[in-house]
């Protein structure tokens, strides 16, 4: 896109090797955005780069810089703002985002997560780049009073990894009441639960060990990593007895974020506010490995386990606010979904690090 500058506009985006960050990469590019991409690929994977600059082909790839970095450390921001002069704003993917992982080890979660968020709004205040889009989750919800989840439910994270992006958020919220009008202007994207792959299989989902969530550990199964899935509670009040979510295609999420980053471009005075990133729809998980075994043509072994703690019954986004405001609706399905997840896992049965 091009700035009212008459230039392409510049955006960092931290951890953009990530599943969702890569994703957005693409688009950003595609889009004629510049993209710096700073990330300490802890949990992520250079080769998505490399792979996302085959996907966006000679012409574009030469507006993709990688610097590898770490927010927890500020020296390293302080050189990526001072090397690449000025950015327009900034798309905030970097953090750790495993639930269970978060409570057996919280103080690595929120130094990682809320140092580093903490280090990044300094730079932006210093290097006076102070506009922002923020992966936030819909984990900020807890366990909804009541769904669809609307923008304005009660904020109530049941966990440290939920509790990082609230207080990131709330921080945020300060710092922009704090400063002039109109001078800080955030746009949080509240995410229910990404899944599938770039079209291509060429980037897709790839977490470090057992997976936590569900359509990661259904994807390692399919391809033999793993013998079966267990399914945490089959008593449930739904239909079938299994909990319920909203998933989200990642391309789905990607184009959100264009879609935000054009809002905070075009708005003078959007303050701070945030998006739920959904379809609106709820999907059981018995529902899920259906749908998934359809499009795989694999069977997935399953083993019916108690409830795991936390965890909610039903969870899926009101997405009206998006719709309205930010002229964005998911377009893929479950089918969709299913059929790029497999596809990326076909190709990549072990992710970014190739055959084992
Ligand atoms: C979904 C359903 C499980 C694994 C998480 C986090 C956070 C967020 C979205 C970004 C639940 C069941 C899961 C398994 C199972 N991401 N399940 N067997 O907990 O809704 O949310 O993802 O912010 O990472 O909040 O997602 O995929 O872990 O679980 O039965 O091996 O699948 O019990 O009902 P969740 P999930």
């Amino acid at each position: 896109m091009v700035s009212g500058k008459g230039r392409a506009e510049r955006i960092l985006v931290t951890g953009g090797a990530g599943f969702i960050g890569s994703h957005t990469v693409v688009e950003l590019l595609r889009q004629g955005y510049k993209v710096w991409v700073m990330d300490n690929l802890q949990n992520s994977s250079v080769e998505s780069l490399h792979r996302v600059c085959h996907l966006v082909g000679p012409r574009l790839s030469p507006n993709l810089q990688f610097h590898h970095g770490d927010l927890c450390n500020p020296a390293d921001l302080d050189r990526l703002f001072n090397t690449s002069s000025s950015f327009d704003a900034v798309i905030h993917f970097a953090g750790l985002k495993g639930v269970g992982e978060s409570v057996v080890n919280p103080l690595h979660y929120y130094h990682n997560n809320i140092v580093g968020t903490v280090n990044l709004y300094q730079a932006m205040a210093k290097f006076n780049c102070k506009k922002m889009v923020f992966s936030s989750s819909a984990t900020v919800y807890g366990q909804p009073e009541e769904v669809p989840c609307v923008e304005e439910s009660k904020l109530h994270a049941m966990n440290p990894y939920g509790r990082s992006k609230l207080f990131a958020e709330e921080m945020g919220r300060d710092i922009e009441k704090a400063g002039e009008e109109g001078e800080w202007r955030m746009i949080f994207l509240r995410y229910f639960n990404p899944v599938g792959a770039h079209e291509s299989g060429k980037i897709g989902e790839d977490p470090t060990g057992i997976p936590n969530n569900l359509m990661p550990y259904i994807q390692q199964v399919a391809v033999g990593r793993l013998p079966h899935l267990n399914i945490y509670g089959h008593d449930y009040p739904t239909n079938d007895g299994t909990a319920i979510r909203d998933y989200i295609h990642v391309m789905d999420l990607a184009h959100g974020h264009i879609a935000a980053l054009r809002k905070l471009f075009a708005n003078d005075n959007i303050g701070c506010t945030a998006y739920n990133l959904g379809t609106g729809r709820g999907t059981s998980v018995l529902e899920m490995v259906a749908a998934f075994e359809k499009a795989s043509g694999k069977k997935i072994p399953i083993k019916l386990c108690p409830r795991r703690p936390g965890d909610a019954t039903a969870v899926y986004a009101s997405t009206e606010k998006a719709e309205k405001e930010l002229g964005w609706k998911a377009k893929y399905g479950i089918e969709e979904m299913c059929r790029d997840q497999w596809n990326w896992a076909s190709n990549n049965p072990w992710g970014y690090q190739g055959n084992h």
